[in-house]
């Protein structure tokens, strides 16, 4: 069933109390406390403590109970749940509306919709796993149950609709700081936003406006990172990755995700007071597919093969083709192109 948005919430689903709940046991992760307190501070059952208790386990939550004493949690649990969220984002326009689902179809449809009904800027979408998670041109993004970050960012930005492309260019450059952060590996970042590791896809962006001639109302920015998936499926496993798969070792999603935000907040606000000029320059000297790559486009009229050639202040794609002409890119798909694909 698809939620319904509630406006005027803070969390915006029905899991809120759920999440009070995790945020009491995570408050001080190795403390006991009754199931008694637990319920009058949320103002619940005892009954409703331990359905939600055995929820959080279902959920991977490895909630400890004592006879007679209560319960604790013996870490705080890597779920991507407001409260647990807010404490790192403090200080950045997206603490103050999270919006967290247990399962949702797609946070880019929620954050859509929460757009729609003047949900402020900043406001974001949280999901722990996607039944039909958006990818570019009509594909579906793999969202698996924790495994992933699927999250996605209502903005009411300042800018034409022309300087929008940028958006997705910055979105792209905070997910490659986030995870080079983390996992210290040199990530690549393949235009206009694909973070990639050892050549494979890591992370993929989602742009979604809404506008008029001269004036952004809303962009929605979808970002679906891989982190812990023990395995790709075969259908993908030759061009998609996860965190895990590359380091040999489980990521926390919570730190991630407050990586990403921060630095995305930092190229947004660059953005804005300073155009896309500086955003461009910067995603020229990180991407091994801006400038001189032999690559192959597709876009919505034709499939060719050229050499990317840089960006334009705007950030869009300059290619040039086998027989001299330079073009510029407004959207389309590139790969790395193969030597078979020369032929
Ligand atoms: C791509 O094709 O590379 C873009 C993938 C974007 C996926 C993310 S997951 C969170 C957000 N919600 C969606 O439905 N899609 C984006």
């Amino acid at each position: 069933m698809t939620p319904r948005i509630i406006s005027n919430t803070t969390t915006g689903t029905t899991d809120r109390q759920l999440d009070a709940l995790l945020a009491l046991l995570s408050d001080k992760p190795m403390l006991v406390i009754s199931g008694v307190k637990i319920a009058s501070e949320i103002g619940v059952s005892r009954s409703t403590v331990w359905r939600w208790i055995t929820r959080l386990r279902e959920l991977g939550v490895r909630v400890k109970g004592h006879p007679r004493s209560g319960y604790h949690i013996e870490r705080v649990p890597d779920i991507l749940v407001p409260n647990i969220l807010r404490r790192g984002l403090a200080g950045t326009p997206f603490a103050r509306r999270i919006h967290h689902f247990f399962k949702v179809d797609s946070t880019n449809r929620i954050a859509l919709e929460l757009g729609q009904h003047n949900e402020p800027h900043g406001a974001l979408v949280v999901a722990e796993e996607q039944s039909a998670g958006r990818g570019r041109t009509g594909r579906l993004w793999l969202s698996e149950k924790s495994n992933g970050i699927y999250m996605s960012i209502l903005l009411r930005p300042q800018l034409t609709p022309v300087q929008a492309p940028a958006l997705t260019l910055a979105a792209g450059l905070a997910a490659r700081d986030a995870v080079t952060e983390q996992s210290g590996l040199q990530a690549d970042i393949r235009w206009p936003n694909d973070v990639l590791l050892n050549g494979k896809k890591l992370c993929g962006i989602l742009t979604e406006m809404y506008s008029e001639p001269d004036r952004i109302r809303f962009v929605v920015v979808g970002i679906g990172l891989n982190v812990n998936h023990a395995k790709m499926p075969a259908a993908i496993a030759n061009i998609a990755t996860s965190l895990r798969i590359e380091t040999g070792r489980v990521h926390e999603r919570v730190e991630l995700l407050v990586r990403l935000l921060r630095c995305f907040e930092s190229y947004y606000n660059q953005l804005c007071t300073s155009g896309p000029a500086p955003i461009a320059a910067r995603f020229l000297e990180v991407s091994s597919y801006a400038t001189g790559k032999r690559v192959r486009v597709t876009a919505a009229q034709e499939t060719f093969l050229c050499t990317t050639a840089g960006l334009d202040a705007s950030g869009l794609l300059r290619v040039k083709r086998d027989d001299g002409r330079v073009e510029t890119l407004l959207a389309a798909d590139i790969s790395e192109a193969t030597d078979a694909a020369h032929n």
